[in-house]
This record gives structure tokens, sequence and C-alpha cells, in this order.
């Protein structure tokens, strides 16, 4: 009886034709660190070669890399619109990357399940913009498992916590560029701050960080190739899903698309089975507070996070060409 049991065992793994692979399991329990994120990342890369393709796109101030996932479906199609995603540009909104980190997860492991999205469409994710502020924000040792409102300006390990700035000293002794607040466009416009020591400091040129860099340069080869892009940078935790313009009170040119975009997101994540009811709101930045710098061009940024929350993150949506 054992040898055509045997035999049956090498058919079957024989017919599967692919070993039993371990492939990259996406935890919940507790944010990946910094590290976790980039391990996560090569594993995927190494067991779905077909689907995945990483690229370093820059270095943090502290060295570390900022590396994008590219996920397609693997037809060799070239040309694709693509949806550009990052998060976790401010150091406090933890919760912004492991969303992100979710969405490659139901793109990659779960293809099947998802693989319409990936028809038509080629996706480019920077889970961790601004990775030295948040490996400094974990740092803090108190407030582990609370949820904490950063009403800042705070102090010690609360200051540590909500973090929010990149970790580049600047010459008049504070630390931080807002890297939300460094990009060309309205650059020092609206609540951005010329004190090296305020939150929202707009750094001492336009793309002085090299984090903003990264993002810049990646957000240009996409324009450049031509593709349709759809830009979402992802903040928390304000539940508001907000587009152009923010560093002026104008309309932009396709306002209306705008609109009905984002009107489809927040009617999806209605429609969701969530634990929690969606109960996202969608609006023009200038309608808030002017704001320039910021990555999406001119939108507002969704201020103060709290990296231990379980409510609902906020989207900042710029549909680029
Ligand atoms: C950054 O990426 C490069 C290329 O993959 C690698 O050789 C290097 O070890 C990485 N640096 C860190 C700090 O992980
Ligand atoms: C946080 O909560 C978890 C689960 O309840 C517990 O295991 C852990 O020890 C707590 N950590 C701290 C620092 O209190
Ligand atoms: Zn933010």
């Amino acid at each position: 009886m054992l040898l055509p049991l045997f035999l049956v065992t090498i058919l079957i793994s024989g017919g599967l034709g692919t070993p039993v692979r371990s492939r990259p399991q996406y935890q919940t329990d507790d944010y990946y660190t910094h590290e976790e994120i980039q391990d996560y990342l090569k594993g995927l890369a190494k067991s779905y070669t077909r689907h995945v393709k990483l690229t370093n796109v820059g270095k943090t101030y502290e060295n570390r890399n900022l590396t994008t996932i590219t996920i397609s479906n693997g037809d060799g199609r070239k040309h694709k619109n693509v949806i550009f995603i990052d998060a976790g540009f401010h150091a406090r909104e933890w919760l912004t990357h492991t969303a992100a980190l979710n969405i490659i997860d139901k793109l990659v492991v779960s293809y099947e399940e998802n693989k319409q999205l990936l028809q038509d469409y080629d996706w480019v994710i920077l889970p961790l913009v601004n990775a030295d502020g948040y490996t400094y924000s974990r740092s803090g040792k108190k407030f582990t498992n609370e949820t904490i409102t950063c009403s800042c300006p705070c102090a010690g390990d609360l200051e540590i916590k909500c973090w929010r700035k990149n970790r580049e000293p600047n010459k008049q002794g504070c630390t931080g560029t807002d890297l939300n607040r460094n990009f060309g466009h309205g650059w020092g416009k609206g609540d951005a701050s010329s004190n090296p020591c305020e939150i929202t400091y707009k750094g001492h040129s336009k793309f002085s960080a090299s984090e903003s860099q990264a993002v810049r340069r990646v957000l240009l080869d996409l324009a450049s190739s031509g593709r349709g892009v759809l830009y979402l940078s992802i903040h928390s935790p304000v539940g508001e899903i907000f587009y152009p313009w923010g560093a002026e009170a104008i309309k932009a040119e396709n306002y209306k698309e705008h609109e009905e975009v984002v009107q489809a997101g927040i009617d999806a994540m209605a429609k969701a089975n969530f634990q929690f009811p969606s109960i996202y709101k969608q609006g023009p930045l200038y309608g808030l507070y002017p704001t320039g710098g910021t990555s999406r061009r001119s939108t507002r940024a969704v201020p103060h996070g709290q990296p231990d929350t379980d409510k609902p993150f906020g989207w900042t949506g710029l549909v680029v060409g």
C-alpha cells in the first residue's frame, strides 16, 4: 500500500507544476516598521515575479530606501493608465501605510478576486514616504496602546508620537520639514510656515527634502510616459476626499471630473461591508483653508492625524492628466 500512495503524491505535486511556496502573509495585528514593510515588499517580489516589480525611487534624509511596488496583471500590455498611491507623508498617520499595504495585499495576494482592477490599469504604490519621521514617531515609549490626540505643540513622548515632519535638521536648531508643504505649486501659501520650528514648516526651498524629491520623480516619470494618471495621497484621519485647488480659491478646470471620480469612490465605500459605516465626504480644498506646497499641487492636507486610532483615514485625490 505504501508504494501507490507515494506515487500518487508524486503525481499530484507533478501535476500542480509548482512547488508550494511560502507567500508573504500580510499581518494586521500590529503596525509594520519601515524594515518590515521593505521585507514584505521584497517577499512579494520574490513570490509574484510576473505581477510585481520593485523600484528604489530615492532615499530619506537618514538613508532609508524609498521603494515603489508596481503591480500589473502580467499580460505585457504597455501604456495602460496608472494609479499611483502614496501614504505616510506625515509621520504620525500610521494608519495610512497600513491602508496602502492592505491595497497591495488585495491586488497581489488576492489577485484572483480583484483582477478586474488590473485589466486596464497598472498600480504604483509607495507605502511609506516619510520613513524617518515614522520610525521616530514609533520610538516613543509611552502611549503604546492608547488613542491620543495630537493637539501640538506638545512635549516629551507625546511630541515623539505626534511627530509629523521628516527628520532633517534645520539651521535654526529645530528638526524637520513638512513634506506636504515642500512641493513647488503654491509653495509657502496658506498655512505653510517659514518657521522651522513649526509643524507645517515648508522647507528652505521648494523640494528641499529628498523624500518630496522622490515623490516628484515618480509623478514626473508617470506623467511624461503619456499615460493617464490618477494620484491618490492617503492621509488621516479626517474622512474626506479632497481635490484641487487648495492654494487659491479657484475651481480646477476639470472640477466636475474630480467630483465624479471622488463621488464614485465614496459610494463604493458606503456600499462596502466595513465594520464602521463609511462617513466620507468630499470637497474642493480651498473651501477649508488655503494651503500651498502640498503633493497634490495645491490641495489641502488633512490636519493632525492620530497614530493609534480606528477612525476612518482621510484620502486626498488628484487626477493628473
Ligand atoms: C537599499 O537598497 C539597495 C538596493 O536594493 C540595497 O543594496 C541596500 O542594502 C538598501 N539599503 C538599506 C538600508 O536597506
Ligand atoms: C498592548 O496591548 C496588548 C494586547 O492587549 C498587550 O499584549 C501589550 O502588552 C500592550 N502593550 C503595552 C506596552 O501596554
Ligand atoms: Zn497628513
